[in-house]
């Protein structure tokens, strides 16, 4: 089993208070992903950023969720065997949750490595596979947890505050 807990400077202590006291989301929304499924990879991503945007969620956030949620699209597209997107949606902030049937992660520091991939040739050949995903995922987030087992299953959970 491995973990990887990450909070933006100063958000921590935020992060860990909404994932403690577990509020009602006022908005869910379902995606399943399927293995190598190119063509629909970003539905997800671009429905919830729409969603945001009606609520009046300022443009340079809803960039970072797009950018934050297609990595994690792509990553289940081109890494897992299928999965799900699940986005809870509150007043203040946005908690993505994305789960995966495998292969899983041996080592998720590695993975942060920015440049490190597995990616097959099939995927590269669709123009994926950068290394890049997991850093920028990093990059745009205000938390990011991931856990995972080798041969078992990966979830992934971000948070992004509006404000
Ligand atoms: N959902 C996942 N399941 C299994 N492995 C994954 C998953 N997401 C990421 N990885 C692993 O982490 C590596 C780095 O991911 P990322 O930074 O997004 O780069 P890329 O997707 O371009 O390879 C991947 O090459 C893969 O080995
Ligand atoms: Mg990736």
């Amino acid at each position: 089993m491995s973990r990887y807990w990450y909070t933006r400077e100063g958000m921590e202590n935020r992060a860990n208070r909404f994932r403690q006291t577990k509020p009602q989301p006022v908005i869910t929304m379902d995606y399943s992903i399927g293995q190598h499924d190119f063509v629909n990879a970003g539905k997800a991503s671009g429905d919830i950023k729409l969603a945001l945007k009606k609520i009046g969620v300022d443009s340079a956030v809803l960039r970072r969720v797009a950018i934050a949620c297609y990595e994690a699209e792509i990553n289940v597209t081109a890494h897992a065997e299928g999965g799900l997107i699940h986005a809870n949606i509150f007043p203040d902030l946005i908690q993505i949750i994305v789960t995966d049937t495998g292969p899983g992660i041996d080592d998720i520091e590695q993975c942060m490595v920015p440049g490190y991939s597995t990616a097959t040739d099939y995927v590269r050949e669709m123009g994926f596979g950068a290394g890049l995903g997991l850093p920028n995922i990093k990059k745009n987030t205000d938390a990011l947890f991931i856990e995972s087992t080798k041969g078992g299953h990966t979830v992934l959970e971000i948070i992004i505050f509006y404000e």
